[in-house]
């Protein structure tokens, strides 16, 4: 599995933290990979703040066995029809996953260029959606 976290996640704990919570994303990272471990599934997990990491490592996915991606775009949810095209480029299920509810904050943030095709939508759970997301993508998508 793939987790990847769009720009300004790095700073997770220190950024808004009444939005984003106190957990940083060192610290995200450790849980979710042992989750995905105590699962008998690898996590590979990377966060960039640029949209072209982002597209590059979802075309490698499939070079190195990736089976669903789990991807909080971030601010490129309402901006990146590259990132979207790159997720339906490779045909790998993918999960999306916002901290905040993004449906019941500012306008701007309510178009999302990819909740109509990603396998689930977690938005609004705080980094318990992450945990909900990975739970929900080794149940339909482990190879057994
Ligand atoms: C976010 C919501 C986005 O609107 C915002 O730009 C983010 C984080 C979330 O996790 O709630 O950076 O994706």
């Amino acid at each position: 599995m793939l987790l990847l976290n769009g720009p300004n996640l790095n700073l997770l704990g220190k950024r808004e933290a009444d939005i984003y919570g106190n957990m940083t994303l060192d610290e995200l990272n450790s849980k979710l990979i042992k989750i995905a471990e105590d699962n008998g599934c690898s996590l590979d997990a990377l966060q960039s703040n640029a949209e072209h990491v982002l597209i590059n490592a979802i075309h490698e996915a499939p070079n190195s066995s990736i089976d669903v991606i789990l991807i909080n775009p971030a601010a490129y949810t309402h901006t990146s029809i590259a990132l979207r095209d790159a997720l339906l480029g490779v045909k790998i299920p993918f999960f999306e996953i916002h901290i905040s509810d993004i449906f019941s904050r500012e306008e701007f943030r309510h178009k999302s260029f990819f909740s109509d095709i990603a396998e689930n939508v977690f938005s609004g759970m705080g980094i318990d959606g992450y945990e909900q997301a990975i739970m929900e993508a080794i149940s339909k998508f482990k190879r057994l």
